[in-house]
């Protein structure tokens, strides 16, 4: 297959790939969502279980979606369907992208609410009402924003408008070159954090809550949020590193490229929690505090630092940013099909699924006033949303790639496309996509039965 190109542009080069795809690995699932479901499952043993899926089923998977991807150059749904195509298989494998549109755009809508939070914080921050909360306070402040609907809906909105607003740009000149310096500014105030962490009296329960594997708190329940979130967090399963992919240089190579970015989004999370238990034990908080983990406990710790006000609001302002740059990834996909297959332009396409993500977003922020009471199996809207997104979306997504990449390709468009420096590597990952991870993902789905 000679050189193709995608219609809706390419990166500038490898390290611009690196940026957005890191740009959308690393957000609110690192900072917010992997300390409290790492303090809501007792810790350790889950965090083993998480950086065991990262290493064997997350990175041969994004392997398999970057390929196909840029082997293709178009949406996840035409990419699939090119691909079997062209190895002779049934084009009705591009049905995959389906569910991973539907994934992309339930995601969105719990992720602009947490986001709006964020964006509240910045401003709750900046105006100096964090300065000097106790713990009991902070949650206050928490549980106050939660119960006040207008508030959320006008961050949420003004989230979703950011969003979109990129998105109808194309991935531009502007927002790589906000990342290239957003981006190193997070990892900064991250580890200036830890240094706050590691200053306090929690340090040493923080650092042994989050690496003495205890395997007594691990529930198959847990195994599998673990497995999800490792999905989650590499934003694998639903098409976003596929999308990205297909706009990638052909001479970059995939492994290292792979690796680079699944190094970068670990590491954050773990300096994250690093940042964020110490502070927690040290006030006398409760790990297993839920969503609201994050928004409680960096208040406490930004309101006793010297120049808390100011780093604070940084600090939120970057993961803001962070929120942002993932945001983008997950309606991209579905954007460029709308382009691609139903020929709206780029603007009405963003336009039209910003409104639908957004009006079930509504759903989402109002499961924590209005609609507290309203259930799905048990849990309100936003918990469920999350759950089956995560949990079973995206892991479900991620096993079929991977027999789509192993099974339905021929082995040497595989090959070709990957070119990674020996066979050797190459037959691993195969084997990998063939078996391992399926196999792994599917015994912790039925195990959860
Ligand atoms: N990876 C993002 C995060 O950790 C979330 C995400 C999931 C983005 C799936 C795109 C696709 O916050």
């Amino acid at each position: 297959m000679q050189e193709k190109k995608s219609i809706h542009g390419s990166w500038a080069s490898r390290w611009v790939f690196i940026l957005a795809a890191t740009g959308s690995a690393v957000g609110l699932g690192n900072i917010w969502k992997f300390p409290y479901i790492t303090g809501e499952n007792g810790g350790g043993a889950f965090v083993l279980v998480y950086l065991l899926c990262i290493a064997l089923v997350g990175i041969p998977i994004m392997i398999a979606e970057v390929f196909v991807g840029r082997r293709a150059r178009q949406s996840p749904i035409n990419a699939l369907m090119d691909l079997a195509e062209e190895s002779g298989k049934s084009k009705s494998w591009g049905a995959i992208g389906f569910m991973g549109m539907l994934a992309g755009v339930l995601i969105f809508s719990f992720y602009s609410v947490v986001a709006g939070w964020v964006l509240q914080y910045i401003f709750s921050s900046a105006s100096g009402a964090l300065n000097g909360v106790s713990s009991e306070q902070a949650g206050e402040l928490f549980n106050n924003l939660l119960a006040d609907p207008t508030t959320l809906l006008m961050w949420h909105t003004i989230f979703t408008i950011m969003v979109v607003i990129v998105v109808i740009g194309g991935v531009n000149a502007g927002l790589e070159r906000a990342t290239r310096i957003m981006m190193p500014a997070l990892f900064v105030l991250l580890f200036v954090l830890f240094g706050y962490g590691m200053s306090t009296d929690g340090f040493a329960q923080g650092w042994s809550f989050m690496f003495d594997f205890d395997f007594d708190k691990l529930t198959w329940d847990a195994v599998l949020v673990a497995v999800g979130h490792s999905f989650f967090t590499l934003s694998l399963g639903m098409g976003s590193i596929m999308a990205y992919g297909s706009y990638m240089p052909k001479r970059a190579s995939i492994g290292s490229t792979v690796l680079a970015i699944g190094f970068l989004d670990t590491l954050v999370a773990l300096v994250a929690g690093l940042a964020i238990f110490p502070i927690i034990f040290a006030n006398g908080m409760d790990p297993a505090a839920g969503p609201g983990l994050m928004f409680i406990s960096l208040p406490v710790a930004f309101g006793q630092m010297a120049g808390g006000q100011f780093f604070g609001t940084l600090f939120f302002v970057l993961i803001g940013v962070a929120a942002w740059t993932s945001a983008i990834s997950l309606l991209e996909p579905t954007v460029a099909y709308l382009v691609e297959r139903v020929g709206l332009k780029r603007s009405s396409a963003t336009i039209a699924l910003g409104v639908v993500v957004w009006a079930i977003g509504i759903l989402c922020l109002g499961s924590f006033n209005f609609m507290s009471d309203v259930t799905l199996f048990g849990k309100n809207v936003f918990d469920f949303l999350d759950y089956i997104t995560a949990n079973i979306m995206l892991p479900l997504g991620g096993i079929l790639i991977a027999l789509f990449a192993g099974w339905v390709v021929k082995k040497k468009h595989a090959s070709d496309e990957i070119n990674l420096k020996s066979e050797g590597l190459f037959n691993l990952w195969l084997f990998v996509v063939k078996f391992i991870a399926p196999a792994a993902v599917g015994v912790v789905f039925i195990l959860n039965l």
